[in-house]
């Protein structure tokens, strides 16, 4: 079976030298749209926060999370959500047996890879084999910045209006 490029077909060297810029041109684009996609991942799966131990550590200022935002931690385990009744901190370990869950902002849902549970934004179970919604953790409001502790579970309905 003869291939395209057995078939000899007539290309002047200006042809060859169009192909080969255009080669290139389009391995640059797709060069640079890689780098800029995995700066972007990078970027959304580890927010800036500053730690300050014992399980506080600083988000960021309340402006800077619109309406609708879910806020990432993977490091911290943590979700910051601005909900409509407010800001709240949701532990993103599973209630089923300590799995690490995830965010899928298409769907905004919150699931667990280990065996499917999948809860709401608010840490409710949506799905088991989860039965306890995710636990919802301190956050309050230090000059003017966002603190989540970690070590300070509060009550499921907690907001933080600011
Ligand atoms: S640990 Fe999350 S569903 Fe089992």
């Amino acid at each position: 079976m003869p291939f395209v490029d057995d078939l000899r077909l007539p290309c002047d060297e200006d042809e060859l030298e169009r192909r080969r810029f255009l080669a290139l041109l389009g391995s640059g684009a797709l060069g640079l749209t890689a780098a800029g996609t995995a700066v972007v991942v990078a970027r959304y799966l580890e927010p800036d926060v500053l730690d300050e131990g014992d399980g506080r550590f600083e988000v960021g200022r309340p402006d800077a999370l619109p309406l609708g935002t879910v806020l990432v931690s993977r490091a911290r385990k943590v979700y910051v959500v601005h909900g409509p009744r407010g800001f709240y901190a949701l532990s993103a370990v599973c209630t089923h047996l300590g799995c690490v869950t995830g965010h899928e902002p298409g769907q905004d849902r919150i699931v667990c890879p280990c065996h499917g549970s999948t809860f709401d934004v608010t840490g409710r179970v949506t799905s088991g084999p989860a039965t306890t919604r995710l636990r919802r953790l301190s956050l309050t409001l230090r000059r003017g910045v966002l603190v989540v502790d970690t070590g300070q579970p509060v009550g499921d309905d907690t907001v933080l209006e600011v």
